[in-house]
């Protein structure tokens, strides 16, 4: 998409209903970006039976191979798209997602490639716009100068409040399981829109 198509969609993001036609019901919608091999999109969409899944990975093959894997588990009640998330969440209707995760986001070391971060104010207002009040942004990372960062934006998001963070008792992910072969910290932050 051109800068001109991401623009255009500010005056017209998807129907409210856009949810309800892709998954057939009203439920609660939790987005997920970057899910990777997609263990805990599928681990969630079976614990959570009533809410739905959305997932957008940047990886085409990674999103092939984890939609795949959600068909043969018999999983309906998520889906995985292949996409860049900085244009796809700005589409998502105003007050429409109950919940999105961003488990260890791509850090880009370098100070060069900061740009390419995730965790943009843009991206955060983002969020907050499609998030309806009560609803949240779960952050998980293993990276201590990206979590500093991105709390940094994410409290510079006036419609968010830091929520806790608490680490979550349980997260297998590939990224999680390296993490904690490593030894290394794994922080969380959980941020609420508020009304
Ligand atoms: C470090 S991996 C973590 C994967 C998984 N969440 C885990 O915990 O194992 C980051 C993932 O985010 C995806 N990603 C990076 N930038 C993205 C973007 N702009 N939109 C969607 N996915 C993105 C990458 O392709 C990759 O699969």
């Amino acid at each position: 998409l051109g800068e001109r198509a991401i623009t255009a969609h500010r005056l017209a993001p998807l129907p409210a209903d856009c949810w309800r036609h892709l998954f057939g019901n009203a439920g609660p919608v939790a987005v997920e970006i970057g899910p990777g091999r997609g263990e805990f999109l599928a681990a969630e969409a079976r614990h959570r039976p009533e809410w739905n899944f959305f997932a957008i990975e940047h990886s085409a093959s990674r999103a092939a191979e984890t939609a795949a894997r959600l068909q043969r588990a018999g999983i309906g009640n998520a889906r995985v798209v292949a996409g860049d998330a900085t244009c796809l969440v700005e589409w998502m209707p105003p007050g429409s997602v109950s919940a999105f995760y961003l488990l260890f986001p791509d850090p880009w070391w370098k100070r060069r490639h900061h740009k390419r971060r995730l965790m943009t104010p843009r991206f955060v207002a983002a969020v907050a716009s499609a998030l309806h009040a009560g609803a949240t942004i779960e952050l998980v990372t293993d990276v201590d100068a990206y979590f500093a960062d991105a709390q940094q934006v994410l409290d510079g998001e006036p419609a968010l409040a830091l929520e806790t963070t608490a680490p979550r008792a349980a997260l297998s992910t590939s990224f999680a399981r390296k993490a904690i072969r490593r030894g290394a910290a794994i922080h969380r932050a959980v941020y609420r829109r508020t009304p």
